[in-house]
């Protein structure tokens, strides 16, 4: 059966991911999680001194980018590929609040947009991926045959990762969190370079009362429609 790839956008906390990852095990297809990748590299700024005082250094952060080596492997008892920095496995690390607070600013940086989106497009090139992220349908893969955009309430949203992260073992008040939430998507919608757009053609899924399995359900059906139509032409 013809291959297609799946772009999926969204706000932060949308649970682009849990659908994505869903998605993926379903069609036997490999998922990318994009913001792992900014994550992995504010990971690394946060490490290497490159953030101090709140402060980020830019110029310092774009001359390591030749150092910052990224890569999936998958996990077959949790069944999602884990992201790796230097051959380090940093999938919890990059979880935290901190690096959260951070990532935005670093997404903001073209360079650092540039080196990244070189990587998704190769990883995509045979297609038979579900991508997810903020730029997937406008600029990783304008081509995509289908394009998704998740969107729900910030509160929503915060409730989910508050949730998330207590589960995990972080001590924070969901108040932080929700600021978290409405910052990052002030600047993911207001930089420059790649803001988060609905991109053309893109199927809009508000997820604010539906259940994994509707959600999944939903995209398969238009998975099997982009499969049978080519790209989907709104
Ligand atoms: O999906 P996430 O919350 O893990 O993403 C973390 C940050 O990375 C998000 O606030 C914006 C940035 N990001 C981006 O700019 N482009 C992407 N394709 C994915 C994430």
């Amino acid at each position: 059966m013809r291959k297609i790839v799946v772009a999926i956008d969204g706000f932060s906390s949308t649970g682009k991911s849990t659908i994505a990852k869903e998605l993926a095990k379903t069609l036997n297809y490999i998922y990318v999680d994009t913001g792992a990748m900014y994550r992995a590299v504010t990971y690394y700024a946060l490490k290497n001194g490159l953030i101090t005082d709140e402060e980020l250094n830019k110029p310092s952060l774009i001359e390591s980018l030749d150092k910052i080596h990224i890569s999936f492997k998958y996990n077959s008892e949790k069944e999602f590929s884990e992201v790796y920095l230097n051959g380090e496995n940093i999938e919890d690390q990059i979880r935290t609040l901190e690096v959260s607070r951070y990532v935005s600013p670093v997404a903001t940086i073209s360079e650092v947009r540039k080196k990244l989106v070189q990587q998704q497009q190769l990883m995509g090139k045979e297609k038979g991926i579900v991508m997810d992220g903020r730029d997937i349908g406008t600029v990783v893969f304008p081509d995509a045959e289908l394009k998704i955009f998740m969107t729900a309430s910030a509160e929503t949203r915060a409730k989910r990762r508050f949730k998330e992260l207590l589960e995990r073992g972080h001590n924070l008040s969901y108040e932080e969190v929700l600021e978290n939430v409405t910052t990052r998507d002030k600047i993911d919608s207001s930089r420059e370079d790649s803001p988060l757009i609905k991109a053309k053609g893109a199927f809009e899924i508000d997820n604010s009362f539906l259940a994994i399995e509707e959600q999944v359900e939903t995209l398969l059906k238009l998975v099997d429609r982009a499969i049978k139509k080519g790209p989907i032409i709104k």
